[in-house]
């Protein structure tokens, strides 16, 4: 339905201006589900810092964060996830595609780019089959730190608790402002 709503608009969008496509509905479309999740999710992160320290926030990020992008999922229709260069979650390993608009994001940041605005959307075929994928970048703020910063920055409660929960755990060592990893989306069009 929507897919068939989309479609024709952004191949004339393409065809029009490769590589750029502002007026894209889809792009306008996975932007929006995109940038809804964050901030909800920062909100119910301060909450729990505030009753319980970073120890007790930790089940945000590890149950919330999942929840809340299947529910956005079931929503919308786009396979939502995260993924990071150097992930926490075994699972939040970036495919080839990921990787590239993760590096790039990365060195987009290094000459000056604002962290907040990185985000990056493209028809790809995957299979055979038209699918648009979207990325926004999820940069670190002081908040963050006390989780995916330098040691000196993570309680040795929190430090322990990661350890435990993750042994192979590579989300740390970030300075804010640094690109954490991106909230992913696609879907068939
Ligand atoms: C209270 C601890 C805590 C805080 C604070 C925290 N995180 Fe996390 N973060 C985690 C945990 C735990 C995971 C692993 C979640 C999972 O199992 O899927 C995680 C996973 C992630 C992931 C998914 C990729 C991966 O490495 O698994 C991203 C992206 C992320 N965090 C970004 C952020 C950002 C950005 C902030 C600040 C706004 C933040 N986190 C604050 C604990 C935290």
């Amino acid at each position: 339905m929507n897919a068939i709503r989309f479609a024709l608009p952004f191949a004339a969008a393409i065809a029009a201006a490769p590589g750029f496509a502002a007026d894209d509905p889809l792009l306008a479309e996975a932007r929006g589900v995109a940038s809804a999740i964050p901030p909800k999710l920062l909100t119910v992160l301060q909450e729990e810092i505030q009753k319980g320290g970073a120890e007790g926030a930790i089940g945000v990020c590890r149950e919330k964060a999942p929840a809340m992008a299947k529910a956005a999922s079931e929503q919308t229709g786009w396979a939502i996830r995260r993924v990071s260069l150097k992930n926490r979650n075994p699972k939040a390993v970036p495919d080839a595609w990921e990787e590239a608009v993760l590096k790039d994001f990365d060195k987009r940041v290094a000459t000056g780019e604002k962290p907040t605005s990185l985000e990056k959307g493209e028809v790809v075929t995957l299979d055979g089959k038209k699918v648009y994928r979207y990325m926004k970048a999820l940069p670190t703020q002081d908040l963050c730190l006390q989780c995916h910063g330098t040691p000196d920055r993570i309680s040795p409660a929190v430090q322990a608790k990661l350890k435990d929960l993750y042994p192979n755990d590579k989300a740390v060592g970030y300075a804010p402002a640094e690109i954490r990893g991106a909230i992913t989306l696609k879907k068939p069009i």
